[in-house]
């Protein structure tokens, strides 16, 4: 134990490794200052007089392959568009996965729906058929389905599912940015897909998002009208048709957005190269890094492995702070130790005043207790995970130090 840095030792990786928080991890430079001069020299700052979010949501399709981009102003706004778009009743139920970022369930229980939690495949921590099956009531109207660290869900029989039960998928893609599930993108597969474009993301705006469509106007609504205001702008004067927020991406986030997209791929294939290097190196050390299906390639927003608890002489926190100590940019489990619903935004209701609203309308029954173990699956998930940040700045040297850190704790802290 004398040798591990966190006793005094020689830390495993010696220099701060390179981090999606600043310049050290992130792919930022001459082409993002370019497009930005652009627009400020344009004196156009908005889509309404600019060209960049036009030009920004076009490329974006042709990358993946989809009929329609929308971009918006982040993530959680993104499936807030999508949400607005389906148009649920109030209290109709929308099926999600406890290990998931709370930008996933905002736009539920802002539009008066209840988030059903589905519990997650242990081995890739996403939701599945038979956790969404369990699930299903008559007032199931949508899936949302995450593709958690950049691995994809399995899709076909998530699809098969919702096609027999006409229910909407929407596939959130905030940390799966160019993954393919059996050579298609993730997020053509779905109804929707919803893309962030945060500092952490594979590509990023500071923030920013987007919302692309495979289908059009299947509800009746234009998807673009529901992050600006209701407003079919295209149609020439003022009109506004439903209630819809204003999500209004910049021309400043897309010009930085177009520069970004150019370099996606390579920064994702930079991403999945350390990764791989970082796995095969695990080989030999006893964890478990979260699997990428079959025919399937996972982006690595995060790198995400388990402990099992009984194979450890100290709880898994020692062992984070251990890590910590060697250099590694972690912490444990996704969103956290404890699963989305433990969160007091739903735990406790606190939405809108004291109404408890969607969970007290009238005619809902998922009115859980908050002790409840919703999804046993997630909560052992959540509480022996380690999720260590990535980026496009690590190489497979860095890898190799990561590795060796690895080794070093989990070899200290054997049962
Ligand atoms: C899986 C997932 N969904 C939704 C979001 C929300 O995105 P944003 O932070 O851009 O609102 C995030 C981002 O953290 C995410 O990781």
């Amino acid at each position: 134990m004398n040798h591990l840095a966190i006793n005094g030792g020689p830390r495993a990786i010696a220099e701060p490794l390179p981090s999606f928080r600043d310049h050290s991890g992130r792919s930022l430079g001459d082409e993002e200052i370019a497009e930005l001069t652009e627009v400020i020299r344009s004196g156009a700052l908005s889509f309404l007089t600019g060209r960049k979010t036009a030009a920004f949501e076009r490329g974006f399709a042709e990358l993946l392959g989809v009929k329609e981009a929308v971009a918006v102003a982040n993530g959680t706004a993104a499936l807030h568009a999508a949400v607005i778009y389906l148009n649920p009743e109030p209290g109709d139920e929308i099926i999600l996965s406890p290990v998931t970022d709370i930008g996933t369930a905002i736009p539920i229980m802002a539009q008066l729906a209840v988030p059903v939690f589905a519990d997650v495949d242990p081995l890739t921590q996403n939701i599945t058929a038979a956790s969404i099956e369990a699930c299903l009531t008559p007032r199931t109207r949508a899936i949302i389905v995450t593709h958690v660290f950049g691995a994809p869900a399995d899709m076909d029989p998530i699809m098969a599912l919702a096609e027999r039960h006409g229910l909407f998928v929407i596939e959130d893609c905030a940390q799966a940015h160019l993954a393919t599930y059996k050579g298609r993108v993730c997020g053509s597969i779905g109804h929707l897909g919803c893309f962030s474009f945060q500092q952490s993301k594979h590509m990023t705006t500071g923030d920013g998002g987007m919302v692309v469509a495979n289908e059009d106007k299947r509800f009746g609504r234009e998807l673009r009208l529901c992050g600006d205001k209701g407003w079919p702008r295209q149609k020439g004067g003022r009109d506004h048709l439903f209630l819809a927020p204003n999500y209004h991406m910049t021309e400043l986030q897309a010009a930085v957005g177009l520069a970004q997209l150019k370099k996606l791929p390579a920064m994702v294939a930079s991403r999945i190269d350390a990764a791989d290097r970082l796995t095969a190196r695990l080989a030999d050390v006893n964890v478990a890094p979260a699997t990428i299906l079959p025919d399937c390639r996972g982006v690595y927003f995060y790198y995400a492995f388990r402990m099992d608890p009984r194979h450890l002489r100290a709880p898994i926190k020692d062992v984070m702070q251990a890590l910590v100590a060697e250099g590694i940019d972690g912490f444990i489990g996704y969103p956290g130790p404890i699963p989305l619903y433990r969160y007091p935004v739903i735990r406790e209701r606190l939405t809108f005043g004291s109404s408890g609203w969607p969970f007290t309308l009238p005619g809902v029954t998922r009115n859980w207790d908050s002790s409840d173990v919703l999804c046993p699956e997630a909560e052992k998930a959540c509480a022996e995970t380690i999720c260590m940040w990535w980026s496009e700045g690590l190489t497979s040297g860095h890898a190799d130090q990561i590795g060796e850190a690895i080794e070093k704790v989990v070899a200290a802290y054997a049962a």
